[in-house]
């Protein structure tokens, strides 16, 4: 079945994934280009909106491409920069601004009759962002819409279906943003809503049947959320050719391995655990580097991996659990290619040598539209709402070299701070927290004797995709608790920590 589809092009705003994900949200399907790279089909796309972006459009280096396609010829959104674009090359004037115009503003007016402001009123909260402003609306603009602060704050062509707006309705603080896109992509541009996780799921399904038949398909679940709702979907089409490989590198929370794979094991899936820790240990012995770490554990991951896919017969396929934001092409806002801050590691990145042909069943969909299939699916939403855990698990908590006795350290000290979050219902409302175990001794005095023992910081952020992260502010009560436990339970440990840095700029893991 073919949905419609919305062409997003990215002028490098720190907020385009979002206006996809709004727009998925609406049940409606996008997908996001970079600005300089327009579709050469744009057959399949009932509209479009241009993003904000980091640039102004007076500016030397600004991004003009050629709308030619699409102007006049689909219906057109503008966001910000978008709306600025618009008007500057219609003969509009844009301008640096001399109010402020970031963060809150309320629409002080409305023109009701274009469809475009539905179910919107006047005092509609609408977030703001830009330096340069537009001063002057072309000659053939329509006022739409304005704020006490900006004027033209929405307007669009007469005689085109090409509207633009200088706030940003992805953003959840502008409260009627969500309407205002369905007021443009189902009222005006009249795309249908048919893209639901339902939907996702039994085409989805159809797809993998028809790409991979009757081959065999392996996949490395790591236990988190994405590589169970890759499993499960492929499970649902190919059954028993799905081989899963769940490989415990000694380095995954308290009991994880065992109990993961028991709920796999449940779930139905075709997997088999492989206990590797001491190969995980031995590979890391002695190295305190943070990359070299990545390093050795992320070569380990692919030797065991591949042992065990050379172990099965007639093995085809590669699944892996890429989902969308890593596979768009973003814009960087300085234009050139983004510094390598850490050498990620996730269950892909196998060698060519491996000679498998890749199939990944989540590439098109957003991390909240992975957990809303992963429920179609029926996982159990405990799975589901796990925070994400980094694929090389404790061995980048664990600063300076790893030893099974610092790993056993930090596994109970991360279960009572975990279990403590469930306990205390702070659990769902913390997007990731975990333990560091730091490389230093502090002099303590427990009883009457003098301790020389280990420091651990907790760590608890919320962020929405770990790009950026702010500590959670954890009630004192609960942190007074944690730490006595920790430290009266967990031997080698007499002082706790907690992590007051957001990102940027630190970062979540420590190393
Ligand atoms: P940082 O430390 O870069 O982390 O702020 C951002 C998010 O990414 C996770 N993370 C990883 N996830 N493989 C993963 O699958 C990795 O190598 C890796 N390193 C960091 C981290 O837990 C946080 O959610």
């Amino acid at each position: 079945m073919q949905h419609d589809k919305v062409l997003i092009l990215d002028f490098g705003s720190q907020y385009t994934q979002l206006i996809a994900r709004r727009v998925r949200e609406l049940n409606i399907y996008s997908e996001i280009h970079p600005f300089n790279k327009i579709p050469s089909t744009l057959e399949d796309y009932k509209a479009v909106i241009l993003s904000g972006s980091p640039f102004s459009v007076r500016g030397d280096a600004a991004l003009h491409p050629d709308l030619s396609e699409i102007r006049t010829k689909k219906p057109l959104l503008g966001v910000c920069y978008g709306a600025q674009y618009l008007a500057h090359f219609s003969g509009g004037e844009v301008a640096p601004s001399n109010t402020r115009e970031y963060g809150r503003a309320n629409l002080s007016f409305i023109k009701a009759d274009e469809g475009f402001f539905d179910n919107v009123s006047v005092g509609s909260q609408v977030w703001m962002s830009h330096s340069d402003t537009i001063k002057q609306l072309p000659n053939n603009a329509v006022l739409l819409a304005s704020t006490n602060d900006v004027e033209n704050a929405a307007y669009k062509i007469d005689g085109e279906q090409t509207f633009a707006i200088q706030f940003h309705p992805e953003v959840y603080h502008s409260t009627d943003g969500k309407q205002i896109l369905e007021n443009f992509l189902v009222n005006i541009a009249g795309l249908t809503q048919d893209w639901t996780p339902d939907s996702f799921v039994e085409e989805t399904v159809e797809a993998i049947q028809e790409k991979v038949g009757n081959d065999k398909v392996v996949l490395g679940l790591s236990g988190g959320v994405d590589s169970t709702v890759a499993a499960v979907l492929l499970n649902k089409a190919i059954g028993k050719n799905l081989y899963c490989i769940f490989v415990n590198n000694g380095l995954l929370r308290k009991n994880e391995f065992e109990s993961v794979l028991n709920q796999y094991e449940g779930m139905g899936l075709n997997v088999k655990g492989v206990d590797a820790s001491q190969r995980f240990l031995d590979a890391l012995k002695g190295i305190e580097d943070p990359e070299k770490k990545r390093k050795a554990i992320g070569n380990a991951f692919i030797e065991v991996f591949d042992d065990e896919a050379h172990k099965l017969e007639d093995v085809k396929w590669l699944a892996q659990g890429t989902i969308y934001p890593d596979v768009i092409e973003s814009v960087s806002a300085t234009g050139g290619p983004s510094a390598t801050i850490k050498s990620h590691h996730n269950v892909g990145g196998l060698p060519d040598f491996m000679k498998l042909k890749i199939v990944e069943p989540l590439r098109a969909i957003f991390k909240d539209e992975v957990r809303r299939v992963g429920a179609t699916l029926g996982i159990d939403s405990e799975l589901l709402g796990r925070h994400p855990f980094p694929g090389p698990g404790l061995g980048i908590r664990i600063l300076g070299d790893i030893t099974a006795e610092k790993v056993r350290i930090l596994q109970e000290v991360d279960a009572i701070f975990i279990n403590g979050l469930k306990k205390w219902g702070l659990y769902d409302k913390v997007w990731q927290a975990g333990a560091m175990l730091l490389p230093v001794n502090s002099v303590g005095v427990m009883g009457d004797e003098r301790t020389y023992e280990k420091c651990v910081a907790l760590r608890a952020v919320e962020s929405t995709d770990g790009m950026t992260a702010d500590w959670v502010n954890l009630p004192y009560e609960f942190l007074q608790k944690t730490s006595n436990d920790i430290i009266n339970k967990v031997k080698g440990v007499n002082r706790v920590v907690y992590d007051i840095s957001s990102k940027p700029p630190a970062t979540i893991e420590w190393e």
